[in-house]
């Protein structure tokens, strides 16, 4: 049985783009048949509350004996853990506040990489290893090679490090540039640039979520 664990962050419930992109995926998921669940976590409206404690970055076996966690502290770390590893696939909404991602989505991965248990550290501990993991990005502005803000973009990268690098997970990087196009008077002209750029989010994820949903195909990731 197919499971999606599927994770909002806007702090946007009217308008956001990343949530609309990461709806399409998880419709086209559904679509797919009756066996195709989806777990959703909206991390602004229900957002993990910062780590209380360091102590939740290690392994329980790796903890000084000083470094005590609250039980309901590792009570939700074991729920966040336990849904990732048991995804088959994960989406993540990732719009860019303040060229970084947001603190609710930032916490969220506080609680997931944890060395001894999600990353490897006295031993090959990886359980999500090669799992796909779909990220949707976007942004006010645009950050491509070329573009005056290019390198100012520290979303994909840092995803891209604790999901890809970190984690083992295959990252698939599906970016909706220049959504405050309309909204920004500067951006007026880049309106159609930005129209093309959602377009193309759409049909990337829907092609992944058939790709990956059908559990064939090999998509090349990012
Ligand atoms: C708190 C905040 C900070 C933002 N910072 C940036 C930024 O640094 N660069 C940028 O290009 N856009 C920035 N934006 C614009 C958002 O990235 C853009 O509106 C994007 O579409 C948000 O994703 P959403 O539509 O899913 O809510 C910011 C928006 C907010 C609300």
């Amino acid at each position: 049985m197919p499971q999606l664990l599927h994770l909002d962050s806007s702090a946007d419930l009217e308008t956001s783009v990343s949530r609309a992109v990461t709806a399409r995926f998880s419709d086209v998921w559904h679509s797919l048949g009756a066996d195709h669940s989806v777990i959703y976590r909206d991390l602004h409206r229900n957002p993990p509350p910062h780590l209380p404690t360091s102590a939740l970055h290690w392994a329980p076996h790796l903890r000084t004996p000083g470094e005590i966690a609250p039980p309901e502290a590792e009570a939700l770390q074991k729920e966040l853990i336990d849904e990732l590893v048991s995804a088959d696939v994960v989406l993540v909404g990732a719009p860019m506040y303040n060229w970084s991602i947001p603190s609710t989505l930032k916490a969220w991965i506080d609680y997931v990489h944890v060395p001894g248990i999600t990353v490897p550290f006295d031993g090959p501990t990886r359980p999500v290893e090669a799992k796909p993991v779909v990220v949707v990005s976007s942004r006010g502005n645009q950050y491509g090679p070329g573009t005056p803000d290019f390198g100012a973009d520290h979303t994909v990268a840092q995803l891209e490090q604790v999901l890809g690098t970190a984690l083992g997970m295959q990252v698939f990087v599906v970016t909706i540039d220049l959504t405050l196009a309309s909204r920004v008077p500067a951006l007026a002209s880049s309106i159609p640039a930005a129209e093309a750029s959602l377009a193309e989010a759409h049909l990337a994820v829907t092609d992944l979520a058939q790709r990956l949903g059908a559990g064939t195909g090999s998509p090349q990731p990012r």
